[in-house]
Order: C-alpha cells, then sequence, then structure tokens
C-alpha cells in the first residue's frame, strides 16, 4: 500500500481498476497523467502528460503505474525503468481481499487484484501483475514485468520468466517452465516447458 501521495500513470481499464483500490485504502491520489487531457470516472484530476512527474520531488510522491496489457508488452518496463533511473518509487497495489502468505517476495510495483490467492514461497518479482481471481500456487518464481491475467491458475513451482503475459483463465500444471517474454492465451492449459520468446495457446497448450 501507497505510504505517499500517489500519481497514477495511465487512465484505462486497469487504471480505473487501481484507482478503485486506492480509494477503498484512503490513499491519497494527486492526480493522472495521460497521452492527452481526459475525463476519470472518479473525479481524479489530470495532471498532464508523464513528464509532469518531473515537477514532483520523488521523495515526496510514489508512482503507480496504470498501464495494462493484453500481450507481451514493453511498454509497461518501459516507463517503470525510466521513473526508477529517476529516483522515483512504484507503490505496490494490493486488493483487501488478496489473501497473500506472509511466507512471499512481492517485488517493487507488484499489483495483486481482488480475489487471488497467492500461496507460501512465492516469489512476484518487480512490475508485475497478478490479476483478479488468479491463484499462484507454492513455489511459483514469476519474473519482471508480467501480466498474469484474470483467473490464472498456475499449480505449484512454476517458473514465469520477465515480460511474460499468460492469457485470461490459463492453467499452468505443476513444476513447468515458461520462459521469458512469451504469450499464452486466453484458455489455455500449458503442460509443457514452452521456450523464451515465444507465443502459445489452445489445451494442450501448442507452440505456434
Ligand atoms: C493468443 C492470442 C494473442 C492470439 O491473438 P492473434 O494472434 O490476434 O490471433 P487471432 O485472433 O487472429 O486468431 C488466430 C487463430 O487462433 C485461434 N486462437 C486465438 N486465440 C486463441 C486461444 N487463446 N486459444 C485457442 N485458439 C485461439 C483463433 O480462433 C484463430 O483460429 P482460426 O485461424 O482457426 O480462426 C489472443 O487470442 C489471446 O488469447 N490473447 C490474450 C488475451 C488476454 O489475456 N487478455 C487479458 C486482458 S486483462
Amino acid at each position: 500500500m501507497a505510504n505517499k501521495p500517489v500519481i497514477l500513470i495511465g487512465n484505462g481499464g486497469h487504471a480505473t481498476v487501481l484507482t478503485d483500490i486506492l480509494l477503498q485504502q484512503n490513499c491519497s491520489i494527486i492526480g493522472f497523467t495521460a497521452p492527452s487531457i481526459q475525463e476519470n470516472r472518479f473525479g481524479i484530476p489530470y495532471l498532464g502528460t508523464d513528464d509532469v512527474i518531473d515537477s514532483y520531488n520523488s521523495d515526496d510522491i510514489e508512482l503507480v503505474l496504470g498501464l495494462g496489457s493484453i500481450a507481451v508488452s514493453k511498454v509497461r518496463e518501459k516507463i517503470f525503468l525510466q521513473f526508477k533511473e529517476k529516483g522515483y518509487t512504484f507503490s505496490q497495489v494490493i486488493h483487501q481481499s488478496a489473501v497473500i502468505s506472509p511466507y512471499c517476495m512481492l517485488g517493487e510495483g507488484v499489483q495483486v487484484m481482488a480475489g487471488t490467492v497467492t500461496e507460501a514461497f512465492v516469489e512476484i518479482a518487480d512490475n508485475t501483475i497478478i490479476n483478479t481471481s488468479s491463484s499462484i500456487n507454492h513455489d511459483c518464481r514469476i519474473g519482471k514485468h508480467c501480466h498474469i491475467a484474470p483467473g490464472t491458475t498456475l499449480s505449484g513451482n512454476v517458473t514465469v520468466g520477465d515480460l511474460t503475459h499468460i492469457g485470461t483463465g490459463s492453467t499452468v500444471i505443476q513444476n513447468v517452465q515458461i520462459g521469458s517474454q512469451v504469450l499464452i492465451g486466453a484458455g489455455s492449459l500449458v503442460l509443457r516447458t514452452i521456450g523464451d520468446n515465444s507465443k502459445a495457446f489452445g489445451v494442450p497448450a501448442k507452440e505456434v
């Protein structure tokens, strides 16, 4: 949870979900950034493009990255690293209904949405999204800048590399390794290792 007033980057669907969580937790939201002036459904003020963040002291605020993704995307990584280099901190956002073992390690800026379960000895690296109703079972290790889309199940001891997208409603069986920059299509059943930089989908999932 944010310890300082927050600036939200983005104003789309993912940002909407995050804003809802932040407001329910009584976080102070200074405003949001977006490429052009936009209305916000919660009445959060528009601050300007992302450059406006530079005018805030990095000790006084935290950032929340509100851009989602529907496939492998380096945009979230780029923005995260750009502001980390300038000394800013990204707040974790964790919905109050998320069940998270105290024996987990969650990196900076990790977002864990409503109805998720994250079990013991799971490691989730920086800037990764565990989206609504996902289940991350014991000993899973998930890399940086990943998106585990809504309703996904990772069984025990699954590893996922950086920048990987696991599509909505997928299931991965135990001990499987999924590489970096992998796109798993929605509704897939992953039974075997999937190598780096690949796309796979279906039941069972096949690389394409
Ligand atoms: C896998 C995916 C990226 C493919 O997208 P695409 O490359 O644009 O592919 P297309 O939609 O053109 O479909 C190509 C073929 O693959 C099939 N296909 C696409 N996605 C599929 C999936 N997840 N499972 C099974 N078949 C799939 C299509 O039916 C189509 O088959 P056809 O040629 O026999 O008609 C996309 O369908 C997907 O699942 N994206 C993930 C979405 C997601 O997780 N969103 C989260 C939002 S929070």
